[in-house]
């Protein structure tokens, strides 16, 4: 049988062995996905480990994304740009690193949530590695404008540095925001794991903006409920994003992208 896992610590909470297995009866396929728990120390030799016991792919989450681009045979380039790596590969030598997490946001804002990113001035809330993920899809569907926005203003200088030559990406502090208004304002911090929420100003929001957070469940309830209380005319967790990453990185493995539709449905509904 095909064998799939994801690689995290902790993992036992991870939708994406739920998320494969509907992916996989839709297709017909045979094939397992597991959550395997790794400890940082740990992959190296888990991934050696698992490649001679004829694994076919990994996702990665928490707190591997990061490490493994080092221990990529090879890196496809928007692995490369992301800093991180969240679908291998298996290849004769070892595993080819990937990362689907930005075009699985942007999948999920054009085609689930039907907005449009181009012409919008779009807003980045933190300027960590999960902001660095998804930078390259977004400025690929040229919005009017892409603020990155900190604490501090060094983090959000060097990615925008980085990202220069794919398009202009403004740094700013959260403070600086001040008068701004945006169509589209996406939480990637990780302040809502602690149960916070950034502190911006008051009015960011557009008539009609939408308001998203990568997390997804606890985790992006507090910027969400911020959000209602600014007036966001629409909110929206990372669910949809988790699924569209899956299926690209289920098209990577298989070749065919299953439908997400329904996956996205069941999950909700659970
Ligand atoms: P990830 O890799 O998931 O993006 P990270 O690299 O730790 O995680 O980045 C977390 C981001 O969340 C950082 O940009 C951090 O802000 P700073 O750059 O200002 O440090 C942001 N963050 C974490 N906790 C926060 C909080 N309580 N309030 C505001 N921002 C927070």
């Amino acid at each position: 049988m095909d064998c799939y896992a994801v690689l995290g610590q902790p993992v036992a909470h991870s939708r994406s062995p739920r998320i494969h297995g509907l992916f996989a009866a839709q297709s017909g396929a045979a094939l397992s996905y597991k959550a395997i728990e790794v400890a940082p120390e740990q992959l190296a030799h888990k991934l050696l480990e698992l490649h001679a016991a004829g694994y076919l792919g990994f996702n990665l989450t928490l707190p591997h994304k990061a490490a493994a681009v080092v221990l990529c045979e090879e890196l496809g380039e928007r692995a490369e740009r992301a800093g991180a790596v969240n679908t291998l590969i298996r290849t004769a030598a070892g595993w080819r690193g990937d990362n689907t997490d930005g075009i699985g946001l942007v999948r999920d804002l054009l085609h689930n949530l039907g907005v449009t990113i181009a012409g919008k001035r779009v807003l980045v809330l933190g300027a960590g590695g999960a902001a660095r993920g998804i930078l390259e899809p977004l400025l690929a569907q040229q919005p009017a404008e892409l603020v990155i926005s900190g604490r501090n203003p060094w983090k959000p200088e060097e990615l925008a540095a980085a990202f220069k030559t794919l398009g202009l990406v403004r740094p700013c502090t959260h403070y600086a925001l001040k008068g701004d208004r945006y169509d589209l304002i996406l939480n990637a911090t990780s302040a809502g794991h602690g149960g916070e929420v950034p502190r911006l100003p008051e009015e960011l929001f557009a008539p009609g903006a939408l308001a998203y957070d990568l997390n997804y469940g606890p985790a992006a309830e507090p910027f969400l409920r911020w959000a209602r209380g600014q007036g966001a005319a629409r909110c929206a967790d990372g669910m949809g994003m988790l699924v569209e990453q899956a299926a690209e990185s289920f098209l990577l493995w298989r070749g065919q992208r299953p439908d997400t539709a329904p996956v996205l449905a069941a999950l909700r509904s659970s």
